[in-house]
């Protein structure tokens, strides 16, 4: 069916249909799920801590976020990939940040870019758009900001962080960009910021009232469980598939069942007996 674009997520908003989006970090992933048809692949910095084993999104380079996206929008034909621009990458400068979505567009291959904050990187989302790059804006829970919130805990619960956020969202959208994903913020709070903005929300741990949803693929496939959130709803084991798959390759490989017939090439003995 037909490519998912900047337009597909406005027209889906005017038609009130959910917009459908999980992340990405390599290739083969990448060509299931849009194989499966899901709207958008965002090549997340989650890939610091799903794919790279470290402790929170901080240490993720460029260099990283490129590399991924490289092998994400090879993989995808019809969703729309979105690279997350990683810590550091557009708090400089305008024109680093500039200069780094372009590199996630140029190199990466990638469609459109997030990065995470509000009034403190207006101008950087201003000048991003003004280079014809589509931005997603992030609010909530922004995990580059671990360090400030002191954990990992739900945001805008009080009149003023919900207020601050809210006024964030509509900033945003002044500036232009086309989507705001929310994590985890209170339902009815979500809900009021979706009403109010005329761009969709991508919801995360942010109920059921905004515009579409996003999970982290290896969450949602209950494949990474290293820390699992409550919003998190896992729609298959594949920890247990994999754990069990890879013990019956052990096991079969020891009692030499595996390779069989049906796995190995063949010589004519007459061939291989003038090399005894
Ligand atoms: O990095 C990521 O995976 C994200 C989503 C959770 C929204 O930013
Ligand atoms: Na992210």
């Amino acid at each position: 069916s037909k490519k998912f674009t900047v337009s597909s997520f406005q027209k889906a908003k005017k038609d009130k249909k959910k917009i459908s989006m999980l992340t990405a970090y390599d290739y083969s992933t990448a060509k299931l799920l849009d194989q499966a048809e899901v709207d958008s692949l965002l090549v997340g910095d989650s890939l610091g801590m799903v794919m790279l084993g470290y402790e929170n999104t901080l240490q993720v380079t460029m260099e990283d976020m490129v590399h991924h996206c490289k092998a994400v929008s090879r993989g995808a034909k019809r969703a729309m990939v979105i690279g997350d621009m990683p810590f550091l990458s557009y708090h400089i400068s305008i024109e680093e940040s500039v200069r780094n979505a372009g590199r996630l567009i140029q190199e990466g291959g990638v469609h459109a870019v997030k990065l995470e904050g509000g009034r403190d990187v207006i101008d950087q989302v201003s000048a991003i758009v003004k280079a014809q790059i589509p931005v997603i804006g992030h609010l909530g829970l922004t995990p580059q900001s671990i360090n400030m919130f002191g954990g990992f805990k739900v945001q805008g619960k009080n009149e003023e962080t919900a207020r601050k956020i809210l006024e964030d969202a509509m900033l945003l959208q002044e500036a232009g960009v086309f989507a705001i994903v929310l994590e985890c913020v209170p339902e009815k709070l979500a809900k009021l910021i979706s009403e109010k903005l005329d761009i969709p929300t991508i919801g995360i741990g942010a109920g059921k009232y905004c515009d579409g949803q996003v999970l982290v693929t290896q969450d949602m496939l209950g494949m990474y469980t290293d820390f699992t959130p409550k919003f998190v709803k896992q729609y298959a084991n594949l920890n247990e598939a994999i754990i069990d798959a890879t013990k019956a390759y052990v096991n079969e490989m020891e009692e030499g069942i595996f390779p069989s017939k049906e796995h190995t090439f063949q010589i004519d003995d007459e061939v291989i007996e003038k090399l005894y």
